[in-house]
């Protein structure tokens, strides 16, 4: 096997502050803590990701392909977020047409999706842990409502999944009504759920191979939860991002060189965002899409407000081989023939780490290439990181206190 994953300090490593206290984390985020034992179902990647969830996860993707075309997703936050994030990054793979709802409260975006059902045979499946979240509840309602116009009121429950709480009003509301009900795990919040039936029957409804993404969440957890400090990927990231922090840097800017990411990127900002922004602290999760956005926010990091510091995805494999046509017209980019896009890639990003660290520091995270395996493994690596690193910020990782906050505002003017 090659090397899963690889952190470094691009410039000088030995700026990094490891103290035994940090040390002594560590070891008790690779135990799991028991005050967090209600939050820690994903530690151990069998206990919601292990060959029964993966059988039973394809069984029920498998009987949505059979009278589907298309799968609505509909959910918000840690309920979609991971499924989208894998199936942007590894591409189509032969599954059902994915379709995300739940999310807005958008009049133009829900008559949108709506129309983009027209003419498709659709499931649904509406992920809420707490089912009471507003989002979720109404594009459910709006949904269902579309499919029993459509099939029937036994026609539609067939093509109803219901994700959620063991227990629950949702749990008694699918079984009522003959809906599918799959369990949302009630020791893990939504932005950890990615490996779990949550988030694996819609991928393996997009065609993922998630016994791929499985393993590479299992290999990854093994690394993890077992290296020391000093050869331990996820320790090196925490103590460097709170390192950051302690010197006055505010944001953390996840980039690369590889569009695919765009939808990790909206994972990895709620992961962290939601999991550290508290108590006054927390860095500010941002991700770049290069080389699109050196062309807009590069200019800040170079030259703006030094508050931020950059971790760059470094992907060894370019998926892809583009030779650069020479074909005689003097457009002045002859210095490009005998090229290949990908090497041009390469030679960008090396430049842009080598400019951006002159200015702010920098990170960079190595793997081999973007697929079900490398993604399962870098998602687990960023949820252990993210647990570690807000312990050593001194805040609770697995609670979300100010989202309540909004929340609140808008049941009450809507006389909840
Ligand atoms: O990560 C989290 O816990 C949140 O982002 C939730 O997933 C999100 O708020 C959706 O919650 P629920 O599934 O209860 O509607």
């Amino acid at each position: 096997m090659k090397e899963l994953i690889d952190v470094e300090v691009i410039g000088d490593r030995s700026c990094l502050p490891s103290s035994a206290e940090h040390e002594k984390l560590l070891s008790a985020v690779q135990a799991g803590e028991s005050v967090y034992s209600d939050s820690l179902g994903w530690l151990d990647p069998d206990e919601w990701g292990g060959e029964d969830w993966l059988d039973k996860s394809i069984e029920l993707a498998e009987r949505a392909r059979a009278i589907a075309d298309t799968f609505v997703v509909i959910g918000i936050g840690g309920s979609n977020n991971s499924v989208r994030a894998l199936l942007k990054a590894v591409g189509e793979r032969c599954g059902m047409n994915i379709v995300y709802a739940g999310n807005t409260l958008s009049a133009y975006e829900y008559k949108k999706t709506a129309e983009s059902l027209e003419g498709h045979d659709f499931v649904i499946d509406c992920i809420a842990k707490n089912f009471e979240t507003l989002e979720p509840g109404l594009a459910f309602r709006i949904f269902r409502d579309l499919l029993a116009r459509r099939y029937g009121k036994e026609g539609a429950a067939e093509r109803i999944f219901c994700t959620g709480t063991v227990g629950s009003h949702f749990e008694k509301l699918a079984r009522d009504n003959g809906y599918t009900f799959i369990p949302f795990p009630g020791d893990i919040g939504g932005r950890y759920t990615a490996l779990s039936p949550v988030h694996l029957v819609p991928m393996a409804a997009g065609g993922a191979d998630i016994r791929s993404f499985s393993q590479g969440a299992h290999d990854m957890a093994r690394l993890l939860r077992t290296a020391g400090a000093a050869d331990n990927p996820a320790f090196i990231y925490a103590v460097a991002r709170n390192h950051f922090f302690s010197k006055g840097y505010r944001i953390e800017i996840l980039s690369s060189f590889e569009p695919r990411f765009r939808w990790f990127y909206k994972w990895w900002e709620q992961l962290f965002a939601e999991s550290e922004g508290k108590c006054d602290k927390g860095l500010f999760p941002v991700g770049l899409e290069f080389s699109e956005e050196l062309h807009s926010l590069g200019q800040f990091i170079q030259d703006g407000s030094p508050v931020v510091f950059e971790t760059f995805i470094d992907v060894k494999s370019a998926g892809a081989s583009v030779p650069i046509p020479a074909d005689g017209v003097d457009d002045k980019f002859s210095y490009l023939d005998g090229m290949t896009v990908e090497s041009v890639n390469r030679v960008s990003q090396e430049a842009t780490m080598k400019a951006h660290s002159s200015r702010c520091p920098c990170l960079r995270i190595s793997i081999e290439d973007i697929n079900e395996y490398t993604i399962g493994a870098l998602m687990y690596f960023f949820e252990f990181s993210c647990y570690l690193s807000g312990s050593i910020m001194g805040i609770n990782p697995f609670n979300q206190p100010g989202v309540e906050k909004y929340k609140m505002e808008m049941f009450s003017n809507l006389g909840k």
